[in-house]
């Protein structure tokens, strides 16, 4: 961490109190007037700071900045051994882990940002990704995993996510097949999962997972036409304080435990209960072809079996097709 994440962190600790310009400098091994500039330059990037003469510095209590530091307190003894990094603004959280997977980045390290400016969707499409109200991240995993397993990355993170949204919040979740998490029929959380294939084995050389969840309202709501489909875990602008980062961390938490064990596909029986439209009619989306069928269930690679009205059945990855409901 540089001097200005160090000095972020310990008055996000001790958000509302005053820590004076001595302590700080004493605590991280620095002169007061570095403090002083990274506190200027924290200012400057909209952090809320009060600097009183003969008290100190202080983080206004109502700040809820996505920290590492902060993130850290939440994970558990599985979560410690990732590397985390917290960016203000980037322009797309799976475009830098991808960068330093090739680099040779060792598994673990999560970037997450408090803004993209260029987030990405699936399909090339954007990911709305304004400032402070949402969690957008990426994790960099090299998993003994073909790519044909590599969709089980996915499926196991939308649940990760539907439960940690859940137990945070105390509201209920859907996940709509393959990987998109809902909450009163919206979305509210997208899954980018872009791999590299070894060119030495059957293994992927790494795949990078990208998360983006939708906290808060942004200010403003969602633009055009985003609002009629995309919502958020909250309603309203602001997440409740530190809430952020404990959401991220239990969707962290949670995903490690399915990732240690990703054949016995233990988060199963969480995304077939939350599975929408299952029993309920769909249309198939096939290359430039559209067909309506009934979804009738997913099987343990997560395909989707469906019925046609001719009898057929036909079991759908989600490579090749995706469904409207
Ligand atoms: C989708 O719903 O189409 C997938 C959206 C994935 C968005 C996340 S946000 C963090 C990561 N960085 C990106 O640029 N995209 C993913």
């Amino acid at each position: 961490m540089t001097v200005k994440e160090h000095i972020l962190a310990l008055l996000d600790s001790r958000k509302g109190e005053y820590l004076s310009g001595e302590d700080i400098a004493g605590q991280l091994s620095v002169t007061r007037s570095a403090v002083w500039k990274a506190i200027k330059s924290l200012q400057t990037e909209g952090y809320s700071i009060q600097a009183v003469t003969n008290k100190g510095y202080s983080l206004s209590a109502q700040t809820d900045i996505l920290s590492a530091a902060a993130v850290s307190r939440y994970l558990d003894a599985r979560g410690q051994k990732l590397s985390l990094e917290v960016f203000k603004s980037v322009v797309s959280t799976n475009e830098m882990v991808k960068t330093l997977a090739s680099g040779g980045e060792a598994e673990g390290k999560v970037i997450l940002a408090e803004e993209q400016t260029a987030g990405r969707g699936r399909k090339g499409r954007p990911f709305f990704s304004p400032s402070g109200t949402g969690i957008y991240m990426s994790i960099l995993l090299r998993p003994k995993l073909s790519a044909a397993d590599a969709t089980l990355l996915t499926t196991s993170a939308a649940v990760a996510v539907a439960l940690a949204i859940e137990s945070v919040s105390g509201l209920s979740t859907q996940i709509k097949w393959v990987n998109d998490v809902f909450m009163n029929g919206k979305k509210v959380c997208g899954i980018l999962t872009e791999a590299s294939l070894s060119l030495e084995n059957e293994w992927l050389d790494y795949a990078v997972l990208g998360i983006g969840i939708n906290v808060a309202l942004p200010s403003g709501g969602f633009p055009g036409g985003l609002s009629e489909i995309a919502t958020s875990v909250y309603e309203q602008d602001k997440p409740p304080a530190d809430l952020r980062n404990r959401l991220a961390a239990e969707v962290l938490n949670r995903f490690l435990g399915y990732y240690e064990q990703l054949k016995n596909r233990l988060f199963l029986p969480d995304y077939r209960q939350r599975m929408m439209s299952l029993g309920q009619t769909v249309m198939v989306i096939k290359e430039n072809q559209q067909q309506q069928a009934t979804a009738i269930d997913i099987d343990n690679d997560c395909r989707l079996k469906v019925r046609y009205a001719n009898g057929e059945e036909e079991y759908l990855s989600s490579g090749e097709v995706h469904i409207r409901l």
